[in-house]
């Protein structure tokens, strides 16, 4: 694929990764794939913006030269350091050994300490712009969107936002545009994103789109650096992430379970029926055999979580144990929960699960409900009751 001119003068020179499965390790799947977007802009000063994944440095560099010449290139902006938009560049800094490049105070650190090398790199801060002939470069610090050195660059004479990952997906389409592509698919990989990345960073987020909002910046284009670029109603995406930011839920249930030989499961399996019989949609997931990272988007469009585990050395069961523990880190608010499960003789998971709901800052509505071995027709009923009492509190 060749590079493709976005506007005027300006090209996509990017790679996408049709293949990948799992991103940032093993943390977050990427089923639909993803893009790793890099922008060429052609002026008296031939500019590019952010680079690419490692693996994809050599079709990148063939890219820009069907384009243009690399050794032409004067500066590189450098909105964010980590490796899947820096990597490819030590091998274009060999073509332009003097080009400059911009980032922050951050971004200057991090990259030394990712690649030990003296490249002529130029401190900006909020505010700060740079002529390329004909249009300009103004730089917005964005520090914990996601990482401390990130920020976003905006063209004025374009009216085009670069902001990195702020507003991408993990998407990979032979389209580059929102208005090619089928609009359901993105906003679900622009959600999925968002929880797993960016949930934990709701308030920084909010007063930064609150700031840029305030700048009356006239936005044509948002350009960011994966998945498409919005240009049919950028509005569109600056919408979602205010709701997102301040934390606003549907009043959806999830209930998410590991079970050992199946009490534990019909447990969530007769919650489940209280829940849907009170009127609110659930969702149910035994999680040793689900993607966490879908999983991870269902509970952050939903208010409540039940969440179920067998006892195991009086313990929670592992592998919620482990979601649980990621859970944690993104720091849920404005959500509630309760815990159940099956138990054989001292039980301790219904306990140790109200515990990390507490930790998360996930409010614990009711008390638990723990079953010694199979539940009986009883216990299933009392299941059910479960299941309705909690729906009142996410209606
Ligand atoms: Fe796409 Fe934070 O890197």
């Amino acid at each position: 694929m060749v590079g493709l001119e976005i506007k005027k003068g300006i090209y996509w020179v990017g790679a996408i990764d049709w293949k990948v499965r799992n991103f940032h390790g093993h943390t977050y799947s990427t089923q639909r794939g993803t893009t790793y977007n890099s922008y060429l802009i052609l002026d008296e000063k031939i500019t590019l913006i952010d680079t690419v994944y490692g693996p994809f440095c050599g079709e990148f560099i063939e890219r820009i030269r069907a384009i243009v010449d690399p050794a032409k290139i004067d500066y590189i902006i450098v909105n964010h350091l980590e490796p899947d938009h820096t990597q490819a560049l030590p091998e274009i800094m060999k073509f332009c050994p003097r080009a400059q490049l911009f980032g922050t105070a951050k971004a200057k650190e991090g990259l030394y300490r990712h690649f030990y090398q003296d490249w002529n790199f130029k401190v900006v801060k909020s505010g700060d712009k740079i002529s390329l002939g004909k249009r300009n470069l103004v730089f917005l610090e964005a520090p914990m969107i996601h990482w401390p050195d990130s920020m976003f660059t905006y063209c004025p004479q374009e009216e085009i936002l670069f902001p990195n990952d702020a507003f991408g997906q993990h998407y990979a389409s032979a389209e580059r545009f929102d208005d090619q592509v089928d609009d359901y698919v993105v906003m679900d990989e622009a959600v999925k994103y968002y929880a797993n990345i960016l949930w934990p960073l709701g308030s920084v987020i909010f007063k930064k789109i609150e700031e840029v909002q305030k700048m009356n910046l006239p936005i044509q284009i948002i350009a960011p650096s994966h998945g498409i670029i919005w240009r049919k109603n950028p509005a569109k995406i600056i919408d979602a992430y205010l709701s997102w930011s301040k934390n606003e839920t549907n009043p959806k249930a999830v209930i998410i379970y590991e079970t050992m030989y199946g009490a534990t499961e019909r447990m969530a399996r007769k919650m489940a029926e209280g829940l849907s019989d009170s009127g609110v949609l659930t969702s149910i997931f035994n999680i040793p055999k689900a993607d966490r990272t879908e999983v991870i988007k269902e509970m952050f469009e939903a208010k409540g979580y039940l969440i179920g585990s067998s006892t195991h050395d009086n313990d929670i069961l592992p592998n919620l144990a482990g979601f649980l523990e990621f859970l944690k880190g993104l720091k849920p608010k404005n959500r509630v929960a309760a815990a159940f499960g099956s138990y054989g003789w001292a039980g301790g998971a219904v306990k140790s699960i109200e515990s990390i709901i507490n930790q998360a800052g996930i409010t614990l509505n009711q008390p638990g409900l723990g079953v010694q071995y199979n539940p009986s027709e009883a216990d299933l009923k009392q299941c059910f009751e479960f299941g309705k009492n909690f729906a009142k509190s996410i209606k």
